[in-house]
C-alpha cells in the first residue's frame, strides 16, 4: 500500500474501532502526523486518563503504553511495535528497588515514569521530566530514593537542595551518547543560538544549557523565544513539530547520534496492522496496576 492509502485505511479503522492514536514527540514525522494527540510523557498520560474512546493506540515505547493501561484499565491499549522498549525503564527491577527501600526505610520513593509497572507499584509517587522538581519539592520526607534516571535525579537535587536524593545508576542511552565536545562544536558553529536540553543529559552538558525541560517544554520554549536559532540537546523527533510550528526559525540537532532506535521502531504499517488485527495489546496484572495507579494519580496532580 502506498503512504496515502495507508493513511486513509488507518483513518477508516480508527473510526471502526473507536480508537485514538497517541504519539510521543520522539516518533517519526509520519506517525506524529496521523496521531490525534502528540506530546510528552505527562501530556500523553493525562490524555490517556480521560480520553473517551474504546481503543488507545500508543505510538511510543512499552512503559508509555503500560502507563496508559494503568490509568485506563477499561480501554484496549495497543503498542504497534511490540519490541519498542526503553533501556532506561529496564535499568531497575522491582526486586532491586525493594532492596533500596530496605536500605533506606525512612525514605520516600519517587520513580520516573520511564519505569516498569512493577517499579511504579512499589513507589510512593511517579513523576515525569516536566514535573520531577515540583513532585520532589512537595514530598514531606527529607530522604528520597529517586529511580531510575541518575541525571534527572542530579537535576532535581540541584533544584531542591534541601532534600537528600538517593539516585540509581540508570541513564538514557540516547542522551548518554552526547559529549561536551559536541556542545563546544555546536556553540562555535552557531554562536547566537539558544541551547535547549532534556534533563536526561549529563550534568556537564546541562550546565552549559540555556533551558532544561521535557520534550513538550523544549518545543514550547522554542515557540515562545525571541531567538531565531536553537541547538537541540534531545532526540531528533522533537524537530518535526518545532520546524512545522516555526518555519522562520533554525534548529540544529546537537549530535546526529541523538536518535532513539526504540522510538523509531513504530511505522505507519505497524499502526495499520495493530488497528486491523487488534494486535500487541498491553495487559497488566490487577494487583500491580492498582498500586501503580496510586503513584501515577499523584503524579497527575503536579502540572
Ligand atoms: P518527555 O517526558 O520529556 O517527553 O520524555 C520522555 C522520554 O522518554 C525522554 O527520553
Amino acid at each position: 500500500m502506498d503512504k496515502s492509502s495507508l493513511i486513509n485505511e488507518i483513518n477508516k479503522l480508527k473510526i471502526k474501532r473507536d480508537a485514538c492514536i497517541l504519539a510521543h514527540n520522539y516518533q517519526v514525522p509520519e506517525v506524529q502526523d496521523i496521531a490525534d494527540i502528540v506530546g510528552d510523557s505527562f501530556a500523553l498520560s493525562k490524555a490517556a486518563a480521560k480520553i473517551n474512546k474504546k481503543v488507545l493506540v500508543f505510538c511510543g515505547v512499552r512503559f508509555m503504553a503500560e502507563s496508559a493501561k494503568i490509568l485506563s484499565p477499561d480501554k484496549v491499549v495497543l503498542l504497534p511495535s511490540k519490541s519498542a522498549g526503553c533501556p532506561l525503564a529496564d535499568a531497575i527491577t522491582r526486586e532491586q528497588l525493594q532492596v533500596e527501600k530496605n536500605k533506606y526505610p525512612y525514605a520516600k520513593v519517587v520513580c520516573y515514569v520511564n519505569s516498569s509497572a512493577g517499579v511504579k507499584a512499589i513507589s510512593d509517587i511517579c513523576c515525569t521530566s516536566s514535573n520531577a522538581v515540583k513532585v520532589v519539592e512537595n514530598i514531606s520526607s527529607k530522604e528520597i530514593i529517586f529511580v531510575p534516571d541518575q541525571n534527572l535525579a542530579g537535576y532535581v537535587a540541584e533544584k531542591v537542595p534541601e532534600k537528600k536524593i538517593i539516585s540509581w545508576p540508570g541513564n538514557c542511552i540516547t542522551h548518554a551518547r552526547i559529549t561536551v565536545e559536541d556542545v563546544f562544536r555546536a556553540k562555535e558553529e552557531h554562536t547566537d543560538a539558544e541551547f535547549l536540553v532534556h534533563p536526561e543529559v549529563s550534568a556537564d552538558i546541562r550546565e552549559s544549557a540555556d533551558f532544561v525541560g521535557s520534550t513538550a517544554q523544549i518545543i514550547d520554549h522554542a515557540d515562545k523565544s525571541d531567538k531565531m536559532k536553537f541547538i537541540i540537546g534531545t532526540e531528533i523527533g522533537v524537530l518535526h513539530k518545532m520546524k512545522k510550528d516555526n518555519p522562520q526559525k533554525k534548529f540544529y540537532l546537537l549530535s546526529p547520534r541523538l536518535v532513539c532506535e526504540n522510538m523509531k521502531m513504530t511505522s505507519l504499517e505497524d499502526v495499520y496492522n495493530s488497528l486491523l488485527n487488534m494486535e500487541n495489546e498491553i495487559f497488566i496484572s490487577e494487583d500491580i496496576r492498582i498500586n501503580a495507579l496510586e503513584s501515577m494519580k499523584k503524579m497527575l496532580c503536579f502540572e
